[in-house]
């Protein structure tokens, strides 16, 4: 019986892989229900040998009274927000103010990223295996909200590979894509519910959901954009965000190596106006010091790392043109 339930629990995970990450079926909706079906049956008869990256779990059905509150190994800092070129600029002239090295060869990197407007969670891998999901939070500690997690379909609740570190975090943003969102609230405005504000809130609130198989009927999904551990096998953020798609992470492709100011303002101009393409509200762009040394170098404030910033995109209300009466 264990053979049957390691097989349809590898089976079913790499169906559910294709299935979300690289938008192939590779078998139909009805085959995948009904091997999931056969598994969640033997997993009542033999529950000491559900697996801890079961497919079962994304369809939710443990409820959560009252989350636990979990320090982070690392805390989770904020950003530093710049709002236009000038303040970038003064930015950057601290950055390269602050590394140690010969300044005319100062090869210096940035990564630009989208900042994605959900809520911030923090995953905890061991021996490639989903441990734990936790909230933001204070930054020091936050909710663990894993049952609700697992629900997501990008995020793998187990990875194998060969050069994965026995211990690794990976922190991005959940959030509800504006399609859902939007589907969400048509079904609540039917039902004469009262509507969802907005689709970050309403992230907000379905991951702190008792009931973990409502949450999977919401359909949440999560954008990686940092790797946090010792002894990681890249030295800059560019390379942990390739690696990191490699191990079936959801990783934006929308992220660019920028070498300039200049490369950093087109970049900024290119998606303020092109953000409504992306499948999630976006309030900016990060700015990120491409290279490990150098962010080491940098370090942190109190509250903010020295090597990354934010750029605030105007309020949308204000930037919003009249294009019809
Ligand atoms: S990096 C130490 N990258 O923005 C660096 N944060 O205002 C920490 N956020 O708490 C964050 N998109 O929830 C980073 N591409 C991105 C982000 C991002 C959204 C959020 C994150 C963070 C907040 C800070």
């Amino acid at each position: 019986m264990e053979n049957r339930i390691n097989e349809l629990t590898d089976k079913l995970n790499h169906y559910n892989h294709r299935y979300y990450m690289d938008s192939v079926s590779e078998v139909s909706d009805y085959e995948f229900d009904q091997l999931l079906k056969e598994l969640e049956k033997l997993e009542l008869q033999f529950p000491v040998l559900k697996r801890e990256d079961s497919p079962t779990q994304r369809v939710g059905g443990t409820v959560t009274k009252s989350f636990e509150n979990v320090k982070h190994r690392f805390p989770m800092l904020s950003l530093g927000n710049t709002y236009n070129e000038q303040e970038l600029s003064e930015f950057d002239e601290r950055v390269r103010k602050g590394v140690q090295a010969d300044q005319s060869n100062l090869n210096l990197e940035y990564v630009c990223e989208q900042k994605f407007d959900g809520v911030a969670i923090s995953l905890t891998y061991e021996n490639g295996i989903l441990k734990r999901a936790v909230t933001r939070g204070d930054g020091v500690q936050g909710d663990d909200v894993t049952a609700n997690v697992k629900t997501i379909k990008t995020v793998p609740l187990k990875i194998s590979k060969a050069d994965l570190p026995a211990l690794f975090e990976v922190r991005g943003e959940v959030f509800l894509s504006r399609e859902n969102f939007e589907k969400i609230n048509k079904e609540r405005e039917e039902s004469g519910e009262a509507l969802l504000a907005n689709p970050r809130n309403a992230a907000s609130g379905t991951l702190k959901m008792q009931d973990s198989a409502v949450v999977a009927k919401r359909g949440l999904n999560c954008y990686l954009y940092s790797l946090v551990g010792e002894n990681l096998p890249v030295r800059t953020h560019e390379s942990s965000l390739k690696l990191l798609k490699t191990w079936g992470f959801n990783i934006s492709d929308s992220y660019k190596v920028c070498q300039s100011l200049e490369e950093i303002m087109a970049y900024i101009h290119l998606w303020e106006h092109k953000r409504s393409e992306l499948p999630v509200d976006t309030d900016g762009i990060v700015i990120k010091v491409n290279s490990f040394d150098l962010q080491e170098q940098l370090g942190f404030t109190a509250k903010v790392p020295r090597w990354a910033i934010s750029y605030k995109f105007k309020a949308e209300s204000a930037i919003t043109k009249l294009v019809s009466i």
